[in-house]
């Protein structure tokens, strides 16, 4: 595969090539924000939705907005790529201070980088995935709400899940569920869907939404309330989503089998959904 051609501060270059100083702030305090956007079928999924919560993030972390259009950024890169499916990467920090140094120098220019990844499709025969979760401490800060890069809990996270055979960890807080390490989650017990509501102990999920608004479009109850590991052990389905896997089935959940132990009859149903009005 050739070189991916990347957009960093104004110039596209080959992804080799795109190179950040030491005194950028986002390597140093990590503070920086970013966002996936997939494209499916040549048209982005979701863009609105994707820059307002880019532009709450970097509000709330007081980083400037960037000048540039990053959808417009995102489509050359595409376009010119030949791509049809892909994933999209922003990434936005404070800028390069002079020094290292905890307050800001003065009117700081955001870093900004674009990368566009190629992505399989997602083919709808293929269906929904279906996963095992390990379930893990939530040791996050209290500004989940933040898409911050700061991911290091998050990793940590996931790697141990690997290494003990999982797909994905699932975060408590005491018994209180509240999301994947990268997804959002939902419980189904006798056909209604219950997620931690949106507050700032979880990621406003873009998928989250759009998983509510495909629900409710079918009369399908949605109750956002928290629920406990117990709750979810003893669920119908468990479901995970993001804006790169859709919708997943967790089969397993450390060694219980969640249902039946197979692909849940409602992932595959809102999997299919999801796609007709994509
Ligand atoms: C912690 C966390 N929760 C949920 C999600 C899913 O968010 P979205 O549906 O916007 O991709 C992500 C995605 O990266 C995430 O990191």
């Amino acid at each position: 595969m050739p070189q991916l051609i990347a957009y960093l501060n104004g110039s596209y270059l080959p992804l080799s090539q795109a190179k950040v100083s030491v005194l950028d702030r986002g390597f140093l305090f990590g503070e920086g924000v970013y966002e996936v956007v997939y494209h499916h079928a040549g048209k982005p999924i979701a863009m609105q939705d994707h820059e307002l919560r880019l532009k709450r993030s970097l509000d709330e972390l007081g980083i400037a907005q960037p000048t540039e259009s990053l959808s417009d950024i995102s489509q050359k890169l595409i376009t010119d790529q030949g791509m049809d499916n892909a994933k999209i990467y922003w990434h936005i920090t404070r800028g390069v201070d002079t020094t290292r140094q905890h307050i800001p120098e003065k009117n700081l220019k955001p870093t900004v980088l674009v990368i566009a990844w190629p992505e399989p499709d997602h083919a709808i025969a293929q269906g929904p995935e279906t996963i095992k979760a390990l379930l893990t401490p939530d040791i996050r800060w209290q500004r989940c709400d933040i898409k911050s890069t700061m991911l290091a809990p998050n990793c940590i996270a996931k790697i141990r899940a690997q290494q003990l055979g999982f797909q994905e960890a699932i975060f408590h807080r005491d018994q209180i569920v509240t999301e994947g390490t990268s997804t959002c989650l939902f419980i189904i017990k006798e056909g209604i869907l219950q997620t931690h509501p949106q507050d700032h102990w979880i990621l406003p999920s873009i998928t989250r939404k759009q998983i509510i608004q495909i629900a409710r479009e079918h009369q399908i109850p949605v109750i956002e309330k928290p629920f406990t590991i117990d709750q979810m052990l003893g669920a119908d389905e468990v479901l995970i989503g993001s804006t790169t896997t859709i919708i997943a089935t967790v089969t397993q959940i450390d060694d219980h089998l969640i249902g039946d132990g197979k692909s849940g009859t409602f992932a595959k149903q809102f999997f299919k959904w999801f796609f007709e009005q994509a």
